[in-house]
Formats: structure tokens, sequence, C-alpha cells
């Protein structure tokens, strides 16, 4: 049975910008400010390498289902999901996963809102000079004197959902296509000028050891399964925009002669790239600096200025790199927030106006909860072997992109590859029906539901409880 539905909301134009529009909601500040603190907080090389497994293993195949649904169904992620349900003849709650994701969503873009309004800061702060010659304590210093001022958070937070908004009403095509073909390779192009910084630097080896090199010992006081398994599958949801919908709506404008598989694998590999080359322009500063590994969310904010201070053209440079972060944030927050505005138009009957400024306002109050966790609200607990410091702020992050997108991509991988038909499937995907389509079939049939179950049972202790594990 072959399938010719049409998106109300529009196609995009070529592969490329396919390919460059989910790229842009997959490089954001999840590569760029997530990965290297995770890195910091996590020992390292060990939870690199195991980062790069999720994604090889479970991310990719994962994100060629999603995007495979969200084509083939060509709504908004519950509606999609409600109409391949019924296809395959299987009930209407697998809506609910539509659901979680556009939930899920909701809570990250509260928070990354929060972020992206921290590097608007930034923006400012570099471009007025502040940070040049500074040392490690000035630079704390000026980061937690930004926390810790809830008004500027929220101005910030304020500017960029209402940033976001704009584009979004506008409908993700029209506002995004022509920026994205330049400002991300302009990012990628400034990485590599602070990789040559940073390749400068007296530790710079000493930066590349702790990123590349799997040292087990430095994992000393950790649980491997809780503390660095978890947050690396974690992590590759959060970066590769997974498991929530946001991937299975740009699917959903994905010409039908598009290759899913080809597509997937250039998002992949760049999103992958990006958060690499982080890591090697902000260790070796870490190191040089004598700044701690495990200094939380505020790692690129408290290390790059620093850098930015030093070399050659350091405000022009720096200047130029907060805006591009920016950027990146912009293309991310969109995609979060496009699942819950196509429902809204598809279902309530809203114009794209409407349904952005309703969802929009939603978020933002949302994002107080955020703007408080650096200040008034803040208290710590334990999470993975690590002291978390910004209570909710914290607890939000944790729970969606360690447990909701894995979940969420559970039940992609579930529906996808157990429940819809495997004829539907080999037409959908276009890849034929020899070894590329049974590698990826194996792969979401067995691998990927396996790796997120082996992982949530060691996390919740279940393996404890049967003695599996000491
Ligand atoms: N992938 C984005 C980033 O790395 C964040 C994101 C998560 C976007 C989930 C959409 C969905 O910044």
């Amino acid at each position: 049975m072959s399938v010719k539905r049409s998106s109300i909301h529009g196609q995009w134009s070529s592969r490329w910008v396919f390919i460059l529009a989910a790229t842009g909601s997959a490089v954001g500040l999840g590569n760029i400010w997530r990965f290297p603190y995770l890195v910091g907080e996590n020992g390292g090389g060990a939870f690199v390498l195991v980062y790069l497994l999720c994604v090889v293993l479970v991310g990719i195949p994962i994100m060629m289902a999603e995007i495979m649904l969200g084509r083939r169904g060509r709504q908004s992620p519950i509606n999609t999901m409600g109409t391949l349900a019924a296809e395959e003849g299987l009930g209407r709650h697998w809506q609910l996963l539509g659901w979680m994701g556009m939930i899920a969503g909701f809570i990250i873009l509260s928070y990354y809102s929060v972020i992206a309004g921290w590097t608007l800061a930034y923006i400012f702060r570099t471009g007025a000079g502040l940070f040049v010659d500074v040392d490690a304590t000035f630079s704390k210093q000026m980061f937690s004197e930004l926390i810790n001022d809830p008004e500027k958070l929220l101005a910030w937070h304020t500017v960029f959902m209402a940033m976001s908004m704009v584009i979004i009403a506008r409908g993700v095509k029209s506002g995004l296509e022509k920026a994205v073909k330049f400002l991300m390779p302009a990012l990628f192009v400034l990485l590599l000028i602070m990789v040559g910084y940073a390749m400068g630097t007296e530790k710079f080896m000493e930066g590349i050891d702790y990123l590349f090199n799997p040292d087990f010992a430095r994992l000393a006081d950790k649980n491997f399964f809780s503390d660095i398994l978890l947050p690396a599958l974690g992590q590759a949801f959060f970066s590769l925009s997974i498991g929530m919908g946001a991937i299975m709506i740009y699917g959903s404008y994905l010409s039908q002669k598009s290759s899913i598989s080809f597509n997937c694998f250039t998002i992949a590999f760049a999103d992958t790239l990006v958060a690499i080359l982080a890591g090697i322009a902000i260790f070796p500063i870490v190191f040089t600096y004598g700044l701690e590994p495990a200094g939380g969310p505020g790692l690129i904010f408290i290390t790059l200025p620093i850098a930015f201070g030093q070399m050659p053209f350091g405000t022009f440079f720096g200047t130029l790199f907060f805006i591009l972060l920016l950027f990146a944030a912009w293309t991310s927050a969109i995609s979060l927030l496009e699942p819950a505005v196509t429902w809204l138009v598809e279902n309530k009957n809203m114009t794209r106006v409407k349904a952005t400024t309703l969802a929009g306002i939603a978020v933002w109050l949302l994002g107080l909860a955020t703007v408080l966790s650096f200040n008034q609200w803040a208290f710590s607990f334990s999470f993975a072997g690590t002291v978390k410091e910004n209570g909710l702020f914290d607890m939000f992050d944790i729970f969606t992109s360690n447990i909701m997108l894995p979940i969420g991509g559970l039940l992609i991988a579930i529906f996808a590859a157990w429940r819809m038909s495997r004829s539907a499937t080999v037409e959908e995907l276009g890849l034929g029906d020899g070894f590329y389509y049974k590698t990826w079939r194996f792969a979401v049939r067995y691998i990927a539901p396996l790796g997120v179950i082996v992982v949530f049972l060691n996390a919740i202790g279940i393996f404890k409880l049967l003695g599996f594990v000491e």
C-alpha cells in the first residue's frame, strides 16, 4: 500500500534544506554548552567513548525510525502516531508517545531559553571588551554575578523566547531556510579557529588526553551504568534532537524522494563533530587556567571568555562566537516548540500565530522556575555521582533527557520495528530489502530497545536488587 499524504504545514524545498534545518535542530547548546560540562562532570574520555557508542548504536537507528514515521504520517507527532497506529489496526494509545514528546519539548525549551539568554548576555559582555586579559577568578565572578541576578536572567529569557516565537509564527520554513545556509557553516569555521587557539595553549595535550583517553581510573567513585551510561545515553538523545517528535515533525516536511539514511548519517556526523570540536576547544583552556572540569553548567561561560581575552582579535571572535551560538540555540528552540504548535493548528483550529503565542507564553512562564533555580530557589542534590546545585533546573534537565527522551525513543523503536508492518517500513525507508535495510531493522528491533532498557534497569537498581551487579 503506498501512502501519499502531504503536510498542511508545507514541505522543505530540497533535501539540503532538510539536512540543514535538522542539523540546525540538532546542533545547539547541547553540543557546545551541555556536552563539555557533562564530559567534565563524568570523568572525560570514558564518557566520550560511551557517548559515541550511544550515538551510533542507538541514536542513528532511532533517528531514522523517527524521520520515517514523521514522513509517513505528515502531521504533528500526536496525530501522526494516531494515524499510523490506525493504519496498522492498533489503538489510539500510541498517541501518548506524541503527547509525551510535546511535554518534553515544553520543559526542555523552558530551561533552554534561559541558557540561551546567557549567550545573549555574553554577546554584549564580550562585545564591550569586558574580558580583555581577564583571569579565571574574574571570569568566574562575572558569571556568578549574572546567574545571581534573577532580573537579568528573566530579561534575557524573555528576549530569547520572543525571538523564537517570531520565527515559529512565520513558519519554520520561510523563517529559517536562508539564514541556516550561512550561519551554521560560519559557526563551524569559528569553532575551528578556537581549536587553533587551544592548540597553542600550554596544556593542550592534557586537554586532549582528558577528552579521548578513556581512563577508567578517573571514575573511581562512579557506578558505570547509572553514572556514565545513563547520562551519555540521555545526551545522545538530547543532542540528536530525538525521542520527542522534533525530528519527526521535520521529517513530515521531507519530500518522498529524499533518502532518510543518507540524511541521518549526515546530521549525526555534523552534530557529533561539533560537540567534539567544542570539547577540544574548551578542555585545554580548563587545564591551562587551572579551572575545574566538573564546573557544571557555567563551564563554557567561564572558560571561553578567558580564551577570547587572550587571543588576537579576541573581542571580535568572541562576540561573533556568541552570536553564532545564539543562532544555533535559536534553530534548536524552534524545533522544540514545533510539535506543540502544529498540534494546536491541526486540532484546535488556531492560526500559526495564535498557536505560537499561546505555547510560547506557557513555556516562558515555566522558564521562571529555571531563572530562580540559580539564585532564590537554588538547592542541591546528588545525581550520577555528581552534586547538582541548581535544583529545579537540574531536575527538569535530568528528567527530560535521561528519562523522557529515551522512553520516547524506545517507543518509537518498538512501533517502527515491532508494530508497523515490515512492508510499510521497507517502502518508506527506500533502502530496498537487502543488507542495509536488514541492518537497520536489527538495530531498531533489538539493539536500540535493549540498550535503553538495560540502561534503565541498571539505573534504577533492578540489577542490583537481583544481585547481578555489586
Ligand atoms: N539538540 C538540541 C541541542 O543540542 C536540543 C534539542 C533537544 C532540540 C531535543 C530539539 C529536541 O541543543
